[in-house]
């Protein structure tokens, strides 16, 4: 295995597909005595250095989770700036990546999220759906068992009305938000807490785990660099042996 020089990534060995859990805004912002708002105004401006950094490194899939499911049990005024934040960061999203080949798409359940949202999540998917370079997308209304449970139930109607014969892997993947991304190679999480919380539990399946203790707005390029260094340490067996 080629490691590069030392203390540097091996451009030869991106992962492709990125996946990070975005924690740890509210704790930043508490220590600081400010309100949770603000730590998540501060998240904004990371996610921007972030899809940036991943961009110029040549990662091909990057996916974010900016909202999930179980997020709407928080306060009323938090959740209502977390919707206008990415309410802004969608209307902004194309002169922010001006001159840079990023497609955009969301995933979670659409429906559920205020009209506004949705009619931007409609248009910036539209307007970058021919662009091909970096695929981001931002997981909002999303949860793993939710899609899982869509997935299920438009695996079931199919094969009700003779579309689908049989019922495997593939016909299951086939039904998830994440229809033709392929999964992530490297799945990030920020604030040292060590779990998924209902993130891309089907896909995640043989991700290589990254966690770190540094709170989501103080994630730099420099500690992305460290978690693709650390995955390029790792030895991926997908059930296998090797020598
Ligand atoms: C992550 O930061 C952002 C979202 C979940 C939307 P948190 O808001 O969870 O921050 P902590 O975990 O309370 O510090
Ligand atoms: C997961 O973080 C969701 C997002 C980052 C959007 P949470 O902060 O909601 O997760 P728990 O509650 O600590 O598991
Ligand atoms: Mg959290």
């Amino acid at each position: 295995m080629f490691f590069g020089k030392k203390g540097e990534i091996d451009t030869n060995n991106i992962p492709e597909h990125i996946a990070i859990i975005m924690d740890g805004n509210g704790r930043w912002a508490k220590k600081r005595g400010l309100s949770r708002s603000m730590g998540h105004r501060e998240g904004s401006r990371t996610l921007k250095k972030i899809v940036e950094a991943c961009y110029q490194l040549g990662v091909k899939y990057l996916t974010v989770y900016a909202f999930s499911t179980e997020n709407w049990s928080r306060p009323k005024e938090e959740v209502n700036e977390l919707m206008k934040l990415l309410l802004d960061y969608l209307r902004n999203a194309e002169r922010e990546l001006a001159g840079k080949k990023v497609r955009i798409k969301v995933i979670g359940e659409k429906k559920k999220l205020p009209a506004e949202i949705i009619k931007e999540i409609e248009r910036v998917e539209k307007n970058t759906e021919n662009i091909e370079g970096l695929d981001f997308i931002i997981a909002l209304n999303y949860g793993g068992r939710q899609e899982i449970v869509e997935a299920v139930s438009k695996l079931v109607d199919d094969f009700g009305a003779g579309v689908l014969t049989e019922i495997n892997e593939d016909t299951i993947s086939e039904r998830l938000y994440t229809k033709n991304i392929p999964d992530p190679d490297l799945l990030i999480r920020t604030s040292g807490e060590m779990r998924i919380s209902n993130f891309l539990i089907w896909q995640l399946s043989y991700s290589e785990f990254y966690f770190c203790d540094v709170l989501w707005p103080d994630f730099s390029e420099t500690h992305l660099k460290d978690a693709i260094k650390s995955y390029q340490g790792r030895q991926r067996r997908f059930g296998g042996v090797k020598c």
